[in-house]
């Protein structure tokens, strides 16, 4: 048995409740235990905690610009590997027409969401088409091909030894941000049949513990004539979902949780209303997120707390890294021009430290951390 030490204060001069109602001229942070789950603490700063001059360090956040990756490899496991630790594995991976190999991942579920293109997704279970916005989850072991005319952009997460679930919802129920009648699976259809035949030699390229084993067949062995269950390959477009919101209190990115895995979450941003309560905060608040490294992918759209980011890019703020709006977003702490977000990104919480890949390296903007530099 345990629990948090109790302890539920108000000291000095402070609002008393998050988010809102801030004292004249302040800054609110935000530590917290367990992302933002747990208890907390929110102070008021009379300098935006991001206002530093000089930053040096292995904590400093890092930025990458995935779209210039070179488009290419054939395979997803050849796919440039972004970033990694023992639970988490995200890559991302320009496909250019179509696969010539079969792919399964004996290391864990597989989540890919397509930030461009469109496709056709051979596995296991059937045929499924593919487009932007499209989260695909390939459970482990799913055999499993993608065949595009055009180029296919997609990020990669794998769920290292552990595998996809959908969060608790809650107070709000399970039909909530999206009914999981929502949820798309492969059909056996005209278009996975007609593959079945015609090529004659198939080879399946399996990943297990990193390591790449290459299997042939004589024969295409994505041959199911059908199949029953409870477990499949499933799809849902970002424009489906409905996100939660609240005029009087910014939410907090758990709010906004899609999936979890064993030791991290992965969260959409999609448009909302801003919050229209005056005292009401409508940017992000300045936090640590103490317990969870911060991954985040923009998609698609205007991010209306970042300056200087475009689709394509990635960022990660390691925990313990103070962070919060850039300083132009700042000026809008409390009044928006627009009614609504117009951002779609795709946050990967890690509950474990994630080293940066070789992949990514080569496509860092080295001036992210002074980004947040100048004057609200
Ligand atoms: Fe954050």
């Amino acid at each position: 048995m345990k629990r948090y030490i109790p302890v539920s204060r108000v000291e000095g001069t402070a609002s008393r409740q998050a988010h809102c109602d801030l004292p004249e001229g302040t800054y609110e942070r935000e530590m917290s235990k367990e992302g933002f789950f747990g208890p907390a603490a929110f102070f008021h700063h009379r300098h935006p905690p991001t206002g530093w001059i000089e930053f040096t360090g292995p904590l400093q956040p890092r930025a990458f610009d995935l779209a210039k990756l070179p488009a290419g490899p054939a395979s997803p496991w050849s796919a440039p590997e972004v970033l990694a630790n023992a639970h988490c594995r995200i890559r991302y991976w320009r496909l250019t027409g179509d696969m010539p190999r079969l792919a399964r991942n004996a290391d864990g579920d597989e989540l890919l969401f397509v930030h461009a293109g469109r496709g056709e997704l051979y596995c296991d279970f059937g045929h499924l088409g593919i487009e932007a916005g499209d989260y695909v989850v390939l459970p482990r072991g799913t055999l499993w091909r993608i065949a595009a005319p055009a180029p296919v952009d997609l990020l990669m997460i794998e769920a290292t030894n552990s595998g996809y679930q959908l969060p608790e919802k809650g107070l709000v129920g399970n039909h909530a941000i999206f009914d999981p009648a929502m949820l798309d699976a492969p059909a056996i259809d005209e278009a996975f049949l007609a593959q079945q035949s015609g090529e004659t030699h198939w080879q399946v390229e399996v990943r297990r513990r990193n390591a790449l084993s290459l299997i042939t067949y004589p024969f295409n062995p994505l041959d199911a004539v059908g199949w029953h269950g409870d477990l499949s390959v499933v799809r849902i477009n970002v424009r489906d979902l409905r996100p939660l919101m609240s005029h009087r209190y910014h939410l907090p990115p758990s709010a906004h949780t899609t999936f979890v895995a064993g030791r991290f979450v992965v969260c959409t941003f999609a448009p909302r209303p801003f919050e229209t309560d005056p005292g009401a905060l409508k940017v992000p608040f300045f936090h640590n997120n103490d317990d969870y490294d911060e991954v985040l992918f923009y998609h698609a759209g205007d991010f209306f707390s970042r300056d200087n980011i475009h689709p394509g890019m990635m960022t990660f703020h390691p925990a313990g890294f103070t962070h919060g709006p850039h300083p132009k977003a700042l000026t809008r702490m409390f009044q928006q021009p627009k009614p609504a977000t117009d951002e779609y990104a795709v946050m990967v919480d890690t509950r474990d430290p994630l080293d940066v890949g070789p992949g990514a390296a080569s496509v860092e903007w080295t001036g992210y951390v002074d980004s947040w530099k100048g004057r609200p």
